[in-house]
């Protein structure tokens, strides 16, 4: 089976026809499954025409929420009503399995999917902060501060939608007819995926706001899952995560950023990972 995973898209109206004519490249390549890992569009009109626009990719399709997603700045629903209901009637309406709310399995191969959200223990070793401080210098270093107005501390969403991803990752387990896991989230779960590991500025506060290693820990818990791929930081990586008992995990980010989409192409024969690039405007 071959599967597009595609993810930070952000689609906004200058970026239009690069988006258009993505679309069309990616559908030439007649995947059996199409998968938009986060950051589709805001407000709630970019994420619905997000989805239309790549609807013919693939028959077969399916989405998850991005940070960017819940922001309410431009529109007038809350993040909490983005969440809980407007972004999953929006995939429905275009026919994509939602991944925030449960697994899809297709042929042998299980998916499971979240949004993830960053618990701060991705942050640089250089910077000294700790927990509520996080949070607190937060809206200074990213939007996700200024734009997101649910009552769940990063914290408590992240332990929240972790729980949720644990119980599909169980559920795809114990179920015989499913020998592979492919985990899709929007924030990885890997070190080594932060946007600004190397970097010597400020801007490396901001890694605390890039990844979630502790659900990272806990899925290389269940020895089904052969691939994790993930959005977010807009910048390509390749890591091989070893584990206990089992092959190292190949994890993967795609590299798609503002106005230059990217897509990662999964071959499930071999596991082979192909970087599909933009090839430019309409
Ligand atoms: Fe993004
Ligand atoms: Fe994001």
């Amino acid at each position: 089976m071959r599967i597009i995973v595609t993810s930070d898209l952000h689609f906004h109206i200058p970026w239009h026809d690069t988006l258009k004519a993505f679309a069309k490249q990616l559908e030439a390549l007649e995947a059996d499954l199409f998968i938009i890992a986060g950051d589709l569009g805001e407000p709630l009109e970019m994420f619905n025409l997000c989805l239309k626009t790549f609807s013919r990719v693939s028959d077969h399709r399916a989405a998850l929420a991005g940070n960017h997603d819940v922001w309410h700045r431009a529109g007038p629903n809350s993040s909490r009503d983005l969440w809980d209901t407007y972004l999953s009637r929006a995939a429905q309406k275009f026919d994509y399995h939602w991944l925030d709310e449960r697994a899809l399995v297709v042929g042998g191969l299980g998916i499971a999917g979240s949004i993830a959200w960053y618990d701060y223990s991705g942050g640089h070793p250089d910077v000294n902060l700790h927990g509520d401080e996080y949070e607190q210098v937060k809206p200074m270093i990213s939007n996700d501060g200024n734009y997101i107005d649910w009552g769940w501390s990063d914290r408590e969403f992240a332990a929240l939608v972790g729980e949720e991803l644990e119980e599909r990752l169980q559920m795809l387990s114990e179920r015989d007819d499913v020998t592979d896991i492919l985990v899709v989230t929007h924030v990885p779960l890997f070190d080594g995926t932060q946007r600004y590991e190397e970097d010597g500025s400020n801007r490396i506060i901001a890694n605390a706001y890039y990844a979630n290693l502790t659900l990272g820990q806990r899925v290389l818990t269940y020895p089904k899952v052969r691939m994790a791929v993930s959005g977010h930081v807009h910048v390509e990586r390749q890591l091989s995560v070893s584990r206990n008992g089992s092959a190292p995990l190949p994890v993967y980010t795609n590299p798609s950023d503002y106005g230059n989409p990217a897509a990662l192409l999964i071959d499930t024969e071999t596991w082979a990972v192909q970087v599909v690039r933009s090839s430019g405007s309409a």
